[in-house]
């Protein structure tokens, strides 16, 4: 049995952000607990930006064993923690802690949780892989951090503004790997690209006839993957499917990033497909 950090037998979860009432993750880990038979809950927590000091000492007066962040907090909410995991350090935002006794430490799971999705759902194998990335934002910084611990060959970034892919480039880890170039520049640089992965809001219901580019750049022996997970299929990759290429959408990296945090809370394997099924059932 997992142990509570209050006395009541209870595991005490949540999400924090603002807004929070779109927020799926309760749906989610609200039916993951139920199948681990784990008694708890996991409740959306509205915290505004003034709040969040208060929010996070709440975390452990009333005794959570974790909770989630969310947008606007992710970055905000480093200075109140105890201890930043590395993969927090990285990425240089929070989207998990987790409350041992009163100590909080931060973790990012959206990177690690993009990466097992994209290695589960499309390509099992990334070591000396070519990736396009396009994007320079928050979500770009996250998954590239995570992508190359898989040591892939090189991370190109595309950007609509060429500076801050060249600068999100510099700050990498592995500097020597990463690359940025503008979105006008990617004619005639996407024939070696094994893996091109769309991180901006670009296609995102309701612009869901956008494109972050042309599908004449696409080839086949392409993965063509895009966060965005509403809609399931972007215009981007209806197209690539169109062309031949295997297509990766947004889903997994919600449901995998959730799937980690729910380890760490609970030392337990996550029920992936399930989460994963609630999530599907409540977007039809
Ligand atoms: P997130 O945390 O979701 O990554 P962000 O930090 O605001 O959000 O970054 C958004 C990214 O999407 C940026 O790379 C942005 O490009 P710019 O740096 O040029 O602003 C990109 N983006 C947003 N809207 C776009 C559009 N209409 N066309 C092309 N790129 C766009």
């Amino acid at each position: 049995m997992t142990e509570a950090v209050n006395n009541t037998g209870e595991l005490l979860l949540g999400v924090m952000g603002d807004p929070i009432a779109q927020s799926k993750s309760p749906l989610m880990h609200g039916v993951a607990l139920q199948a681990l038979g784990i008694p708890g809950a996991y409740v959306p927590l509205h915290v505004t930006p003034d709040k969040l000091g208060d929010a996070i000492q709440a975390i452990r007066t009333l005794g959570f064993r974790g909770v989630n962040v969310t947008i606007p907090h992710k970055v905000a909410v480093m200075e109140y923690l105890d201890r930043l995991d590395e993969s927090a350090v990285a990425v240089g935002a929070v989207n998990t802690i987790v409350n041992d006794e009163g100590r909080l430490t931060g973790y990012n799971t959206d990177g690690i949780g993009y990466v097992r999705s994209l290695k589960a759902e499309a390509i099992s194998e990334l070591s000396g892989a070519r990736i396009l990335v396009i994007g320079a934002g928050g979500a770009a910084r996250g998954i590239i951090a995570a992508l190359l611990r898989e040591n892939p060959a090189s991370i190109l970034i595309a950007n609509r503004t060429r500076d801050k892919a060249q600068e999100l480039a510099e700050q990498c880890r592995d500097k020597g790997r990463v690359s940025g170039i503008s979105l006008d520049e990617m004619p005639g640089k996407t024939e070696d690209v094994d893996v091109l992965i769309n991180t901006t809001s670009v296609g995102m219901y309701p612009h869901m006839e956008a494109s972050p580019l042309d599908p004449l750049l696409l080839h086949e022996r392409m993965v063509v993957s895009d966060l965005i997970y509403n809609p399931l299929h972007t215009r981007l990759l209806l197209e690539a499917q169109e062309r031949g290429c295997t297509i990766h959408g947004g889903l997994g990296m919600f449901v995998y990033q959730g799937a980690y945090a729910l380890e760490y809370w609970t030392g337990r394997p996550a029920p992936v497909e399930l989460m994963r099924q609630t999530i599907l059932d409540s977007l039809s």
